[in-house]
């Protein structure tokens, strides 16, 4: 079976962990290659809520093997005790989680420095505030914490040292804030590290290893291709390569050994956060953009910050196949949609006026495009028990083929509700053939 890229279509969130967790069974790896807990995803297992930020949507399939790739940013509290969590409810990770050794370890004070750069900023990027853009800014700037760099607790000091009691440290202090002491610092990375080391492995010496012996591997990307660090709307954007290419740097494999590329995409749009939205609805209490945040309970896994919500952005989403080459595309959330007698698209952009065809390469430009519109029938139906596309009504399917046709890509999915067995494969899509899908349901909440 090909390796497969589910990525992010639009501005994350748009439901890649259940579409994950819904192909995980057919592969025998899952493999994520960049960011870290600016994500999240929840599951319920046996009224158990998890949240995950680190650990792949694939843990929850036994048997799987999971891979948290070098292209990441890890901060260990929080994952080892999304590791604790998992193994109380019965999980078992011991044999099967493996973590790059070259993937990088967010500091307290990276946290600290994204919070102090947040507030202290004229270009408020509204981040998670994890430490996220500081730690991979430590990477390129070459003085980043390695996994494999906790196991020898001298040089650590010594290179924990140069952060908090140079440059990096001395920016915290200039705010009159404290970086921390770095031999505490040390101490507790160094333990946390001790505790991980069983996970810890050379991933992509071993990724490539069980694609050479026929294992298929999926790749699970985090946030989105408009928040990709080189193609999002610079500078409201996260500071990894979130689009489908990023995995080859982000874990060590080559584009010869993708297979296919799965698009992710909600019926309509949201994004956390700063910067533009051309199809935001910011229309107020009781308006379609509350209303869509209510229904699709639109509020950030990470942060618990309310999305801003918007229309369905065609232009956005042409942009992500350009830069994805989607084989297909999965839409979520299609049964948030259920209540409207119309529906809008936004199909193309007016910057000051005139058409563009192309997403713009400057927030302020993006800030000044006005969308131009197509309004569809809506359906006024529950979805949310449709099990086969037939089950559909006419009116949603005419929808999900709209939007497939101004993409470029077939609708291969559609989400219809967060439990397991809310997803509808597209009878003789291209998913459907390449895996052999509709799959067995079990269910669950995914959402
Ligand atoms: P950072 O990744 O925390 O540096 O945040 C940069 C931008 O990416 C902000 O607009 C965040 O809201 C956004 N962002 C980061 N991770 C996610 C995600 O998983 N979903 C949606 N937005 C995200």
């Amino acid at each position: 079976m090909a390796n497969l890229a589910v990525v992010g279509a639009q501005w994350g969130d748009e439901g890649k962990g259940k579409v994950v967790d819904l192909l995980a069974d057919r592969f025998g790896v899952v493999a994520r290659y960049q960011g870290g807990p600016n994500a999240g995803h929840t599951v319920t297992i046996d009224g158990v809520r998890h949240a995950l930020h680190h650990i792949p949507s694939g843990a929850f399939r036994p048997g799987v093997k999971i891979v948290v790739g070098n292209g990441t940013v890890l901060d260990l509290p929080k994952m080892l005790s999304e590791i604790d969590g998992l193994e109380a409810a019965g999980i078992d990770l011991s044999d099967r989680l493996f973590v790059s050794d070259r993937a990088h370890v967010i500091l307290p004070t990276m946290a600290q420095l994204d919070a102090l750069s947040e507030a202290s900023t004229d270009v408020r990027i509204g981040t998670t505030q994890k430490g996220i853009g500081p730690t991979y800014e430590a990477k390129a700037g070459r003085v980043g914490i390695r996994i494999a760099d906790l196991a020898d607790r001298e040089e650590l000091a010594r290179k924990i040292r140069r952060l908090v009691e140079g440059p990096i440290g001395k920016r915290i202090r200039d705010s009159g804030k404290d970086p921390g002491d770095a031999e505490a610092i040390t101490a507790r990375a160094h333990a946390d590290g001790q505790r991980l080391a069983p996970y810890v492995a050379d991933t992509a010496l071993l990724l490539n290893r069980w694609i050479d012996a026929g294992e298929s591997v999926l790749f699970e990307g985090a946030q989105g291709t408009l928040l990709d660090l080189d193609h999002g709307c610079y500078p409201y954007v996260t500071s990894s390569t979130t689009i489908a290419g990023g995995l080859c740097a982000g874990l060590g494999v080559s584009p010869r050994l993708v297979g296919g590329v799965l698009g992710v995409m909600k019926a309509y749009a949201t994004r956390v956060g700063e910067g533009p939205m051309p199809t935001e609805l910011a229309d107020g209490p009781g308006g379609i953009g509350q209303t869509i945040r209510d229904r699709g309970r639109e509020y950030g896994t990470t942060t618990g910050r309310p999305r801003r919500c918007g229309w369905f952005d065609a232009v956005a989403a042409r942009y992500a196949q350009t830069l994805n080459r989607f084989d297909g595309v999965c839409v979520t959330l299609l049964d948030v949609l259920d209540p409207f007698p119309e529906i809008r698209i936004g199909t193309g952009y007016l910057l000051d006026g005139r058409p563009i065809d192309a997403f713009p390469a400057t927030a302020a430009a993006a800030a000044r495009v006005e969308p131009s519109w197509e309004t569809v029938p809506g359906w006024r139906t529950d979805t949310t028990g449709a099990r086969r596309w037939e089950d559909l009504p006419a009116a949603a399917r005419a929808y999900l083929d709209r939007l497939g046709a101004l993409i470029g890509a077939e609708v291969a999915v559609v989400g219809v509700g967060p439990d397991r067995t809310q997803s509808i494969v597209r009878p003789g899509s291209w998913l459907a053939r390449a895996f052999d899908l509709p799959l067995p349901a079990s269910p669950g909440d995914l959402r």
